[in-house]
């Protein structure tokens, strides 16, 4: 959703400024085109040479270095889809609430026109200053997006209010902003992520290795296209939408099939365990003289296969993850499950699929009509995904 455009990172001299360089990787990696400016102070936190070799493009500190006979801060501005201020620090905060060009980033966010996103961060005294809030106050009425920093420890030694707020937290905002697309507003969608975990003892489990970045980058992006998001995670994740959280496939078993003839879709994108243990041991297992033990697994229920069978109004997606005859199989298991479409990826690949940022896939309907999207990051993946399914 943010492949092709421009978006302007402003750094002003707050020591988080360190993290920045993760954002601009991140913003790179779906695709934008990244422009850095910073204010002249911020050169001593983050160096040229590491903005502009994760940017792949000149950084930009000082005023009046005029070129193609356009002032430096008037080109930025055009070229620029977005203006993401951060760290944003109370003095940079203040200077830009009262109109103040004193540098060159100063000068670029008074003559920006589109869309501006403020992270400020700064030790809790200044962030409580009321004139910091004031000046912050005149920002957000004027339509600047204000991402608020949260409480912690911060680099002056205290805890308090005046951490930079979460990296995702300000690319999650700058997809919102960018994104008028709300096709999936009004729809209701339930997606699971992760791997299920099957106990044997209170200290020891069977799971499989799904970092569930794809069923989260599905979430992330249905809910920036406007949808009603359930995300049925393996794994703790605080989002801006409905997380439940379930363990073993039972647990997900129930709290899917709740959904079923309740939502617009559901997508099945976690690794689900066919087998459990067959007797859960309440006590933990003590280590005896065999060479060998032996643990009994019982299938579980195939959850994909059961809510296809009772669908009725939701449409059903499920994933198939294969290391080898991928599309062959992938035909037999659409079938076989009922869904409506199926994802299907290939695991022997290193570069894709589990805990990778990428993925390459292919989309199959129940007419066995096969579309295939190229390698990819999981979110402009999902994109395709989201966009297909509700075509
Ligand atoms: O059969 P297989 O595990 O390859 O199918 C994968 C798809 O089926 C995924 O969408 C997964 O979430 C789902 N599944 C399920 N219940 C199971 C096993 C897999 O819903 N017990």
């Amino acid at each position: 959703m943010l492949k092709g455009k421009t978006i302007l990172i402003g750094i002003s001299a707050g020591i988080a400024a360190y993290k920045i360089c993760e954002l601009v990787r991140m913003y790179k990696r779906v695709g934008a085109n990244v422009r850095v400016m910073l204010t002249p102070n911020a050169l001593n936190l983050v160096t040229r040479l590491t903005l502009e070799s994760l940017s792949q493009n000149e950084v930009f500190v000082e005023n009046f270095d005029i070129k193609e006979y356009k002032p430096e801060h008037i080109s930025l501005c055009d070229e620029a889809d977005i203006l993401v201020l951060a760290p944003a620090t109370a003095n940079t905060i203040s200077k830009i609430a009262n109109g103040i060009c004193d540098n060159l980033l100063t000068s670029t966010v008074c003559a920006f026109n589109k869309p501006i996103i403020i992270a400020p961060a700064m030790n809790t005294n200044m962030w409580n200053n009321k004139f910091v809030q004031e000046n912050l106050q005149k920002l957000s009425d004027n339509n600047y997006y204000i991402c608020n920093p949260e409480s912690g420890f911060l680099a002056c030694g205290t805890e308090g209010v005046g951490r930079l707020c979460k990296l995702e937290t300000i690319f999650d905002k700058t997809i919102e902003v960018l994104n008028n697309n709300k096709k999936l507003q009004n729809k209701k969608i339930v997606i699971t992520a992760g791997g299920t975990l099957e106990k044997i003892d209170p200290v020891r489990y069977i799971s499989n290795f799904s970092s569930g970045k794809m069923g989260v980058a599905l979430a992330d992006v249905a809910y920036h296209m406007g949808a009603d998001v359930t995300l049925v995670s393996t794994f703790s994740i605080e989002k801006p939408y409905n997380v439940e959280k379930v363990q073993s496939t039972i647990d997900m078993e129930k709290e899917v099939t709740k959904y079923n003839n309740n939502v617009d879709c559901i997508i099945m994108a976690a690794a689900v365990a066919d087998y459990r243990v067959k007797d859960y041991r309440e006590q933990k297992m003590k280590k005896t003289s065999d060479d060998e033990i032996v643990i009994q697994l019982v299938k579980n229920p195939d959850i994909l296969k059961k809510i296809s069978a009772e669908k009725n109004t939701t449409k059903i997606v499920g994933f198939c993850a294969e290391s080898e005859n991928l599309l062959e199989n992938a035909k037999i298991k659409i079938k076989n499950k009922g869904c409506d479409y199926l994802i299907a990826n290939d695991i022997s690949r290193k570069d894709i699929g589990f805990s990778s940022d990428e993925n390459e896939v292919y989309i199959l309907d129940n007419n066995l009509n096969i579309e295939h999207i190229e390698k990819d990051s999981k979110l402009n993946i999902a994109h395709k995904i989201l966009e297909k399914i509700f075509e």
